[in-house]
C-alpha cells in the first residue's frame, strides 16, 4: 500500500508536472500552459505524491453543467497502483460537488490502459471524434460519466 496524498496542484508542482507531461504524451502542455491554470476560475487540477514526488496529476474544467478531464498522467515509476484511479475519483468527487451532469473527456482509441481505467470508473463510450490527434493522428473516443441525481 503506498502512502499517497492528493492535493490542489501549486506553483512549487509545475516543474514535475511539466516534466510528466512531456514524459506521458507527444503533445505535451508547457510550464507556461499549466502555469495559466493556476488562475483560471474553471479549473481544477490536482497532483498526486508519494514520498514527496509528484507521482500524476488530473486537470478538469468545469463549465456550467459540464466537467471535461484536460488530461491524467501517471509516471511510468507509479503506475498500477491505483494512483490514476485516486486521480479520477477525485475530479469525479470535485464535478458531482459542483453538480455538474456529467465528467467527459478523450481518449485515444488505442489506449488501452486509459480505458480501461475509465470504464473501471464507469464512464462509458459516446462517440468519436475523427483524426482527433497528432503525432501520430488518430481518432478519440469520447468517454462519459453521467452523474445520477434526483429529482
Ligand atoms: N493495462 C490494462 N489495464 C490497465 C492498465 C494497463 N496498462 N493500466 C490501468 N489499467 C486499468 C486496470 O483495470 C487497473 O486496475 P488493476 O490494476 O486493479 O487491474 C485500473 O485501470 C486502475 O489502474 P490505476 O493503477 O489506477 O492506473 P494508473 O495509476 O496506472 O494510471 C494511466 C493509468 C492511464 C493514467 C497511466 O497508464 C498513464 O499515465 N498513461 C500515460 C498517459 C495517458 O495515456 N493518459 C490518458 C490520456 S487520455
Amino acid at each position: 500500500m503506498i502512502d499517497l496524498t492528493i492535493a490542489e496542484m501549486a506553483r512549487e508542482h509545475l516543474e514535475s508536472v511539466a516534466e510528466l507531461e512531456a514524459i506521458c504524451f507527444s503533445q505535451p502542455w508547457s510550464y507556461k500552459s499549466l502555469e495559466e491554470e493556476l488562475d483560471n476560475d474553471t479549473a481544477y487540477f490536482f497532483v498526486a505524491i508519494v514520498g514527496g514526488r509528484v507521482a500524476g496529476y488530473i486537470g478538469v474544467f468545469v463549465v456550467c453543467e459540464s466537467c471535461f478531464v484536460s488530461n491524467i498522467a501517471v509516471h511510468p515509476d507509479f503506475r498500477r497502483q491505483g494512483i490514476g484511479t485516486a486521480l479520477l475519483k477525485m475530479a469525479a468527487l470535485t464535478a458531482d460537488a459542483m453538480g455538474t451532469e456529467f465528467i467527459s473527456l478523450e481518449v485515444r482509441k488505442s489506449n488501452d490502459p486509459a480505458i480501461a481505467l475509465y470504464e473501471s470508473m464507469g464512464f462509458e463510450e459516446m462517440g468519436l471524434r475523427k483524426n482527433f490527434y497528432r503525432n501520430p493522428t488518430e481518432d478519440a473516443l469520447i468517454m462519459t460519466k453521467i452523474f445520477s441525481r434526483k429529482a
